[in-house]
């Protein structure tokens, strides 16, 4: 049998605090109704001015290893996928290995905004495909309330905070990762992008006074091409795998939005009690959101062995991507 990944464990965290769409409604001009509809969101996490991404990921890396039963000092690479890490340097991984107490591996993060953990997935996949890396650990995990623009009603109901882990070990198995599929526009980058604090717009007074620190999105755009891309990319995935919609037993979206998640179930003709959604109790989480949903998924039962469970995601980047998963 030729060498797989697969998860063999799953983890997550969120912070304690909520802010529901009601408390929205005091800081913007906006509705629970407005964003129940439009969204499907109706509270998200908010981390507390001590956490960073780090912490979050941290907890449920922990969390991932145990129901692994792998011990840290076994994982040999960590990827963070996130875009709201602690600090631009060092990477967010860095900060994880420290506070699990791993004292050698292979740590980098990867940005590819919502897309990011099935960026880092398909990076995982194949470090243990090419035999070098036996055990990684792959957190999602994001603070995007730090980055988020609270007097812009068009975003700020959108995104929380939250972190999701999985622990990928190589296999023999039929099973596992099947395949997993990557793509991206960058001439699109403007659809969806946080401007400041890089090197072409470093923190300055100027830079502050534009709220070039916040994330910027041309919504209504990034919904019709999310959509539209979604359907194709799901197509490709099973037709790469040679399955059918209804051989699937459960498709984990990117929680961006209900009626995106509405959309893509429709077009594969799939149930929506075959589609794992979160996103009424925490929002957009950005990289953190499969993971999570995974975690949830496995942790209620919703997964057994011999599922395929199809991830996809899209984002800023614009990226996209997806992996069929025999479970
Ligand atoms: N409350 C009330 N009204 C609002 C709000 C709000 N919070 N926000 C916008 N509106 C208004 C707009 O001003 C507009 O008013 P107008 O018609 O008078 O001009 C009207 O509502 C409609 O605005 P749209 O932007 O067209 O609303 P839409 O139905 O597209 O919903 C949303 C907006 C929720 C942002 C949706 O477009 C969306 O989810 N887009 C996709 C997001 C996504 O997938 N992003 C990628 C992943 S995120 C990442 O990578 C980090």
């Amino acid at each position: 049998m030729q060498l797989r990944s697969r998860i063999t464990g799953t983890g997550s965290h969120v912070p304690k605090k909520v802010l529901t769409n009601v408390d929205l409604a005091k800081l913007v001009n906006t509705s629970d109704k407005w964003i129940t509809e439009r969204t499907g969101i109706r509270e998200r996490r908010i981390a507390d001015s001590s956490e960073a991404a780090s912490d979050l990921g941290a907890i449920a890396s922990k969390k991932a290893l145990q129901s692994a039963g792998v011990k840290p000092k076994e994982i040999d690479m960590i990827i963070a996928a996130t875009i709201s890490g602690d600090m631009p340097v060092p990477s967010t991984a860095s900060f994880i290995q420290s506070k699990l107490g791993i004292k050698d591996a292979a740590v980098f993060d990867v940005n590819a905004a919502c897309t990011g953990f099935l960026y880092g997935l398909s990076v995982a996949d194949s470090f243990i495909k090419g035999g070098k890396f036996k055990k990684i650990l792959l957190v999602g995990t994001e603070i995007l309330s730090r980055f988020t623009d609270w007097k812009d009603r068009s975003t700020c109901i959108l995104f929380g905070d939250a972190a999701g882990a999985v622990v990928i070990e190589a296999t023999r198995k039929n099973s596992g990762i099947m395949s997993t599929h990557l793509h991206s526009n960058g001439n699109l980058w403007d659809l969806l992008y946080l401007p400041g604090g890089g090197s072409k717009y470093p923190p300055s007074k100027e830079s502050l006074r534009q709220r070039l620190h916040y994330i910027k999105m041309k919504g209504n755009e990034t919904f019709k091409i999310a959509v539209k891309t979604l359907e194709k990319l799901t197509v490709e995935t099973l037709k790469a795998n040679g399955i059918k919609p209804s051989d699937l037993s459960l498709l984990i979206p990117h929680q961006a939005n209900l009626r995106i998640l509405q959309a893509t179930a429709k077009r594969l003709n799939l149930p929506m009690d075959k589609v794992v959604v979160n996103i009424d109790k925490f929002g957009n989480t950005s990289s953190a959101s499969i993971p999570m949903a995974l975690d949830e998924a496995v942790r209620t039962g919703r997964v057994r062995q011999n599922d395929y469970i199809l991830l996809e995601a899209f984002g800023g980047g614009l990226t996209w991507g997806s992996a069929l998963i025999k479970w």
